[in-house]
């Protein structure tokens, strides 16, 4: 049987700059029609010059796919609605992080002050660009997200025309978060989909599973799973897929990411048959993201798996990948472009 998925969208992707750029552009822009693309570079995509000649090195370094990167600012409680409205044509969000929460955070938030937030956020929701938020507090790191939820809802209730997006969800309690408020969405990562914090620690430590944030409990990721196997509409998969070179990760104080872009759809197409819910991946890759997106512009790709296995490479250059040397049972064998960028 194949499975057929149109526009697939990475809703919340690293992809760096300069040779890390060229390494993994080309492997999201192959079987992603988009992304949005994360502002964490150092110094951190500010300004509408830094933005714009940030997409250029992109599309570069895709070449010739049909591939979007959908731009995004590093939050500053500064930007002013002028501001905003003479980049909104090139901005598709803007990503929240709390001061030194994760890497290349170190210029984000040092308190969530609702007077202080007030005239950007409320800019942002009449120009209808969503805030994404990377939503864990520093507190003790298993209870990080799970005690950011009242920031999201202090920031939903307050703002209830802003959509939020509740990045890289990996908690019960933003599964529930979800529900409570009509401005509040999510993205799910693929590796917070398949492990938990056992896989991370629980025997031999492995360096290529740790990221912030860090994954949780099985009932954290059953809660997960329900609602991206059911397709449900509030939520968008978005990898974060984050790459380091080797060394970074294999080292003491390893650098928090999982890069799992190349083989994201080959494992989500493999989860979702297991479950008997292929036909709710579509959603979950594309149609809910579009929507929640304000229906961005796509290109069309249409990109073909079957039932075939498919060794993960050792390494994409310098970055090892999720699950190296494993084999999948789902492989792409077909990818083909509809129409321009
Ligand atoms: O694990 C992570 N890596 N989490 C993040 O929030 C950032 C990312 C990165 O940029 O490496
Ligand atoms: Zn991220």
């Amino acid at each position: 049987m194949s499975i057929i998925l149109t526009s697939p969208l990475d809703m919340h992707l690293h992809l760096r700059d300069e040779e890390m750029l060229s390494t993994v552009a080309p492997l999201s822009a192959k079987s992603f029609s988009g992304a949005i693309i994360m502002p964490n570079l150092v110094p951190p995509i500010s300004t509408k010059e830094a933005l714009l000649s940030y997409k250029e090195r992109i599309l570069k370094a895709c070449g010739k796919e049909n591939f979007t990167p959908y731009m995004t600012l590093f939050f500053k409680p500064t930007y002013t609605k002028e501001f905003l409205e003479s980049i909104k044509d090139d901005l598709v969000a803007i990503k929240l992080y709390p001061a030194g929460i994760t890497t290349n955070s170190e210029g984000g938030l040092s308190g969530f002050d609702v007077e202080e937030l007030r005239p950007t956020l409320t800019a942002m929701s009449e120009l209808n660009i969503p805030l994404c938020i990377h939503g864990e507090t520093n507190g003790f790191v298993m209870d990080r997200e799970a005690e950011f939820v009242s920031i999201y809802e202090m920031l939903a209730t307050n703002f209830p025309k802003l959509k939020i997006i509740m990045e890289h969800i990996t908690t019960k309690e933003s599964v529930e978060a979800l529900d409570r408020f009509e401005n509040l969405y999510a993205t799910i990562t693929l590796h917070h989909l398949l492990i938990t914090l056992d896989d991370v620690a629980g025997g031999m430590l492995q360096p290529h599973l740790f990221c912030k944030p860090i994954a949780k409990r099985p009932e954290d990721r059953e809660a997960l799973r329900k609602v991206a196997l059911e397709g449900n509409p509030k939520v968008m998969f978005g990898s974060d897929s984050a790459p380091h070179p080797q060394h970074a990760k294999e080292s003491c104080g390893c650098a928090a990411g999982v890069f799992t872009a190349p083989i994201a759809l080959q494992l989500l197409t493999e989860l979702f048959v297991e479950h008997s819910t292929v036909e709710k991946l579509q959603a979950f890759v594309s149609d809910n993201a579009r929507r929640i997106y304000n229906h961005i512009k796509v290109p069309t790709k249409r990109v073909t798996l079957e039932k075939e296995p498919f060794i993960v490479p050792t390494k994409y250059d310098n970055v090892v990948p999720i699950f190296a040397t494993k084999t999948i049972n789902y492989n792409i064998i077909k990818i083909e472009k509809i129409g321009d960028r």
